[in-house]
């Protein structure tokens, strides 16, 4: 049974990974440029080199925001400094921790205009999605690119008004199962279906070439906030999620890096800003 309290609230002074709990961090991410500047600080030379390759100001903004929050979390999990964390990849891309560290943190994020989440876990896989929801024109001829048969006649079935919503409360149920599996965008659209309705409970309803994988996964729905759709797909069954906010001066995190303190002293902060 999953149990799961998404009230948002703040952490608490200490933070361990469990096997039995999911952990989901929500961030208001804030573009001014000192708060991203500071964040600068906490990246490896490659992720820089990645962030200036990326065209658009927002989006290497967004890139260097959370690639050095999920290394400041991440790095408050294992008791280190964020810049001494090294990840590999999986072959799509999915970011883990570095081999050598033969830990078993499982992670995974997600961002969407303005409000990032993380998730964060032990041992079992796990996959994040956060979309905001925008107005879809026609959803259905979206959907023929990436929904299965099943999940199409679900959105044609729901009343026009609902369909932008449920077309992304779709997707980020699927992508938050792909992303678990750390699959990418090479999966055939008709392999797996998932629920529809926003009203409905996100459920995994089948994955046709491996049935087995219904039992072996959770899905749910998050609501980080109203205007957004977000869901969580991780590995097993009995679980507790508990879903806090990243706010403030980093108190609740204090964080080391080498050769210097981020926390309560410096700028780097993750002000209370609202997405917009
Ligand atoms: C790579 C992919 C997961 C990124 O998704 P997105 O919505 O553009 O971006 P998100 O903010 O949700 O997530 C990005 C983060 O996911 C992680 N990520 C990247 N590849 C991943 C993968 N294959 N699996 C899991 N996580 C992955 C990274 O941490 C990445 O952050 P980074 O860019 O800072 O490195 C996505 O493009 C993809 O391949 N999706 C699956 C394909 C698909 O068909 N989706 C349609 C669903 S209906």
């Amino acid at each position: 049974m999953i149990d799961i309290d998404q009230l948002w609230k703040m952490p608490p002074d200490s933070i361990e990974a469990r096997q039995d709990e999911v952990h989901v961090w929500r961030v208001f991410l804030n573009n001014a440029p000192e708060w991203v500047q500071s964040l600068s600080q906490a990246l490896s030379e490659e992720e820089r080199q990645r962030a200036k390759r990326l065209s658009l100001h927002r989006e290497r903004q967004d890139f260097i925001a959370t690639r050095a929050l999920l290394r400041i979390l991440v790095g408050r999990y294992l008791n280190r400094s964020p810049d001494g964390i090294c990840f590999n990849y999986g072959t799509n891309g999915k970011p883990y921790l570095a081999v050598r560290d033969g830990h078993a943190l499982r992670f995974n994020l997600s961002h969407s205009e303005g409000i990032a989440l993380f998730a964060v876990t032990l041992g079992r896989e796990v996959g994040i999605d956060i979309e905001s929801i925008r107005d879809v024109r026609v959803p259905e001829v979206v959907a023929e690119l990436f929904f299965s048969q099943r999940e199409r006649a679900l959105l044609k079935s729901l009343p026009e008004e609902i369909r932008s919503k449920a077309f992304f409360t779709c997707w980020t149920r699927k992508e938050a199962y792909l992303k678990g599996r750390g699959h990418g965008l090479t999966v055939m659209r008709n392999s797996f279906s998932v629920s529809v309705a926003p009203d409905a409970s996100a459920a995994l309803l089948e994955v046709t070439t491996e049935p087995d994988e219904v039992s072996r996964w959770s899905l749910l729905d998050l609501n980080p906030d109203s205007r957004y759709a977000a869901a969580l797909a991780v590995e097993g069954k009995d679980l507790k999620i508990r879903c806090w906010q990243l706010t403030g001066n980093m108190q609740e995190l204090p964080v080391r890096t080498t050769g210097k303190t981020i926390g309560r002293n410096t700028p780097l902060n993750v002000p209370i800003v609202r997405a917009r």
